[in-house]
Parts: structure tokens; C-alpha cells; sequence
């Protein structure tokens, strides 16, 4: 059968349409890069986030979840250098007033020129020499670049005063490393162990989004592996490979997943390499994987006073545990996911039809329960659905014809349709459609749920 996928103006109306994503607060005319998840999107994010607690946590040995707090103490973010060195090069167009990131015009104006490798000295010279124009309004007049740290700060408590200033937590792995030793302790844990989280961070980003994929609140699921030094190199390349397992089980294709080295690398990093997904705007990362050695736990010792060191109890020494960190961005996986998995597909005499064809365990509703007509069979549906929805989500759906129900059903995921007809009330028996082939199979009411668990079942390793 043929079908396409969709391109992002499309994906945009598609998720406002059937209540994926909403613009943030619409009704006040928005605000830019900030979306609101409706009762659909929210429910896929939940079952992505499932699917992650599954691989990260529930199967892993020595795996601990955390829910730590948004706002920390601010010296976290001295100790974990997000003060100092969380920022981007900015500079303004002196004619249009616009502002710009120094790397992102010089990538836009030669692909082949590498700004992430170039110091900001460098970058300046670059634009400079190369009369670099504004993307806005053509002209090559810009003031110097100023580093603009990205962390969103407020103020806590009544006065306007810098000692009370907090900040919203531009990542969750500090949450992680602030709590390594009470994980430790009460779990009896010992290294190698990893500590995930999935939880909102925010970053003052002044470049457009693509949609979700950069947003300016966003929710991360990340993971830490404390380990000894030494260790650290073979858990770096474990944890890139997990990450591509991980996502070939959700469902993205493995030759739309690449990895990507970095050269230049953060303040923390020793190593980094993101997983990147083909999205119709091109490249984009989903992941990283970083080796953040006993940098993080190291700062913190110096900045709180507290040994964050580790016994070995093979060669009695004590040392500050290495950290590989493999992050995983929930929005812009759900934004790859709906690019995937969205589908027109073309069927006999030139109909065609929107399907979303997420696996079964990722789709929001699992069953579509419809009576056939509604006047003879609504009450018996009705009964069916109250009782599969203690097991599952499930929508009842009465209105319109039947092919237009199964299409709506297909439009937003849903695997199975249920009809219910005169054959049910007489003889027991349901139509199960299936929604990727459209197949139909008669079967026993009683086998309904059994049914169901065999082929709703959780993801797992290809
Ligand atoms: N703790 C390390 C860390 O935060 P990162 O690569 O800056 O690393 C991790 O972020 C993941 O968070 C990225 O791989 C990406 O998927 C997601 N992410 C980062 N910035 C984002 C943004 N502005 N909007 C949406 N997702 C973002």
C-alpha cells in the first residue's frame, strides 16, 4: 500500500487537531517555543516515559529512580559550573535590532565551516572576514559576542535581592549527583549503580524551535552510571549502543538513527556523542551520551564540604566514583515517534486515510469499543467498555457511521476496534479490526480481554 509521511506544518495541524499539542497559552496569542500537551499527547509521553522506566530501571540491575526537586540550592550550579560556562554566544544586527547565535549563523551561511569548533574570538573574526549577512535583513553589521548563560533565574522570597536569586534546573543530572550518596546508602548500593530520573528543565533558548524539538521547558529522562575510573571508557560505548537498542524498540528505523561525535565538548565532558534521529528538517539529536568523569562529584565535594569519595573494597583506596550519563529528551523522542509512525495512506479507489501507527504499547487508547448501530447495541458496548477500561485506555465511540469511527480510531493509533452487532447480543461474539492491515476476525466475547493481552503487549529488546 502506498503511503507518505508527514512534513512539520502538517504535524503541527495534526497534533492541534486531535488534541496532541496545543499551542502554550493559545488564547493570549502564545508564547514562542512553549507548547501544552493535550489528553492524547500527554497520554503518549506517559506510555513513552513507561516504556523508558521499563529499559532504564525495571530491568536493569542496580537502577534507582529519583524524583529531586526543580529548584536546588544555587550553589549547585556554581559547583556544577552551569554559572559560569552554560551560555551561548549572542550578537546582535545593528540595523534590524535582531539577535542571533554567532555559531548558528555561520553553520547557516557555510554548512563546512565548523563554528562548534571555533573559539568566540574565532567565530567573530569568521563573521567578519567573511561579511556573514543577517538572516533578517541581508546587512553584516553586528555588535561583539556576549556569552548568555541559559539558565532561567528568579528570586526567592520578598526582596529583589541577588543573594535570594534561584534557578530553575537547566538539566536533572545535578538532582541525580546531589543525592548519589543518600541512593547509596539507603539502597546498599554499589558501583557500578545508576541513578534515572525523568523530570522538566528549562533553558533560556532564543533560537526557533522546530516545534517541540527546542522548546524552552522540556522534560528529560535522564540516567547516571557511577562507576570506579577505568570502568568508565566500556560503560561510554555500552551506554551509545543501549541507546540505539532502546530506540529500535520504540520503533525508529535504524537507518534513520546515526551517532554523532562531538569535537568540542561541554564543561563536564572527557567524551560525548549524540544519538541522532532523520527528522524532515533534517539531523537532530534525541540523546547524548556522556563520559562527565568524577568532574561533577569532585566540584561537589569542594563546593559542599561532603566527601563524595567511594571505598574500593578490593584495593582499600578511596576515589571519587566517574559518571557515564545517557540523557534522553521526551519531546523531541515523542517528535520522532509522530514523524514515524504518522501516515496518509492510499486505499482502493482514490480514498486515502490518516494512521498513526504506533506500537500497539505506545498508543494512547488501546480499544476503540463502537456499537454498530447505536439504538440496539449502545448499551451492550457500553458494558464492554466500562469493563476493559479497568485494564486498559479505552474509547467509546457512537457517533457517525462505522467507517468513519474506524478511521478516526486509525487517525490517533488506536490498535484495536470492537464492534458490537446483533451477533454479540445473540451469540456472544465481537469484530476485532485490527488497524495497520484493516483486517476484521469474528471471536468469542469471553476471549476478548485474553485477545487483547496477547497482542497489547510491552516493548522489549528486537
Ligand atoms: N545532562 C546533560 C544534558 O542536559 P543535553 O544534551 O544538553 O545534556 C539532553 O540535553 C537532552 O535533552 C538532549 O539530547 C535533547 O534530547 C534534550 N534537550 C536539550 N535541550 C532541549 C530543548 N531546548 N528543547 C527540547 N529538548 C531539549
Amino acid at each position: 500500500m502506498k503511503s507518505r509521511t508527514f512534513e512539520m506544518d502538517e504535524l503541527v495541524r495534526y497534533c492541534n487537531q486531535y488534541g496532541f499539542i496545543f499551542q502554550g497559552s493559545e488564547i493570549y496569542g502564545g508564547l514562542a517555543n512553549t507548547w501544552d500537551y493535550g489528553p492524547l499527547g500527554s497520554r503518549l509521553k506517559n506510555q513513552i516515559k513507561d516504556a523508558w522506566r521499563y529499559f532504564f530501571i525495571q530491568i536493569r540491575d542496580n537502577s534507582y529512580e529519583v524524583d529531586s526537586d526543580i529548584l536546588m540550592n544555587p550553589t549547585v550550579w556554581e559547583a556544577s559550573g552551569h554559572l559560569e560556562g552554560f551560555s551561548d554566544p549572542l550578537l546582535d544586527c545593528k540595523s534590524c535590532k535582531t539577535r542571533h547565535r554567532a555559531d548558528n549563523l555561520i553553520n547557516d551561511f557555510d554548512s563546512s565551516a565548523n563554528a562548534d569548533g571555533m573559539t568566540q574570538q574565532e567565530m567573530m573574526d569568521y563573521i567578519r572576514n567573511h561579511q556573514v549577512p543577517c538572516p533578517k535583513c541581508g546587512k553584516s553589521d553586528f555588535t561583539d559576542i556576549r556569552q548568555f548563560n541559559l539558565m532561567f533565574a528568579t528570586q526567592r522570597g520578598v526582596t529583589k535581592d541577588t543573594a535570594n536569586t534561584i534557578y530553575l534546573r537547566p538539566e536533572n543530572a545535578q538532582g541525580e549527583y546531589v543525592n548519589y550518596l543518600n541512593v547509596a546508602r539507603t539502597m546498599r548500593a554499589k558501583l557500578p549503580f545508576s541513578i534515572g530520573q525523568i523530570g522538566k528543565a528549562f533553558r533560556n533558548e532564543i533560537t526557533p524551535g522546530n516545534f517541540t524539538f527546542r522548546t524552552i521547558e522540556f522534560e528529560q529522562m535522564e540516567f547516571q552510571t557511577f562507576c570506579k575510573e577505568g570502568t568508565d571508557a566500556e560503560l561510554y560505548d555500552y551506554y551509545k549502543g543501549y541507546g540505539i537498542r532502546f530506540f529500535e524498540s520504540l520503533g525508529l528505523p535504524k537507518e534513520k538513527l546515526r551517532f554523532h561525535d562531538h569535537e568540542k565538548l561541554a564543561h563536564y565532558a572527557k567524551a560525548a556523542c549524540d544519538i541522532e534521529y532523520l527528522f524532515p528538517f533534517g539531523w537532530g539529536e534525541i540523546n547524548g551520551t556522556h563520559n562527565r568523569t568524577n568532574f561533577d562529584l569532585t566540584r561537589h565535594q569542594q563546593y559542599s564540604g561532603t566527601s563524595m569519595e567511594n571505598l574500593d573494597e578490593e584495593t582499600k583506596e578511596r576515589k571519587v566514583p566517574y559518571i557515564i550519563e545517557s540523557t534522553y529528551g521526551l519531546d523531541r523522542i515523542f517528535l520522532a515517534l509522530l514523524f514515524e509512525c504518522l501516515r496518509e495512506e492510499e486505499l482502493e479507489g482514490e480514498d486515502t486515510r490518516t494512521v498513526l501507527q504506533l506500537p500497539a504499547s505506545l498508543a494512547p487508547i488501546k480499544v476503540n469499543v463502537l456499537p454498530l448501530i447505536k439504538k440496539r447495541h449502545a448499551e451492550k458496548a457500553k458494558d464492554i467498555y466500562k469493563k476493559l477500561s479497568r485494564q486498559m485506555m479505552v474509547q467509546y465511540d457512537e457517533s457517525g457511521s462505522i467507517g468513519k469511527r474506524y478511521r478516526r480510531g486509525d487517525a490517533i493509533g488506536i490498535p484495536y476496534a470492537v464492534t458490537i452487532d446483533d451477533n454479540t447480543i445473540e451469540n456472544g461474539m465481537v469484530t476485532v479490526r485490527e488497524r495497520d492491515s484493516m483486517t476484521q476476525e469474528t471471536i468469542r466475547l469471553g476471549d476478548l480481554a485474553h485477545f487483547l493481552a496477547e497482542r497489547i503487549t510491552p516493548l522489549s529488546f528486537q
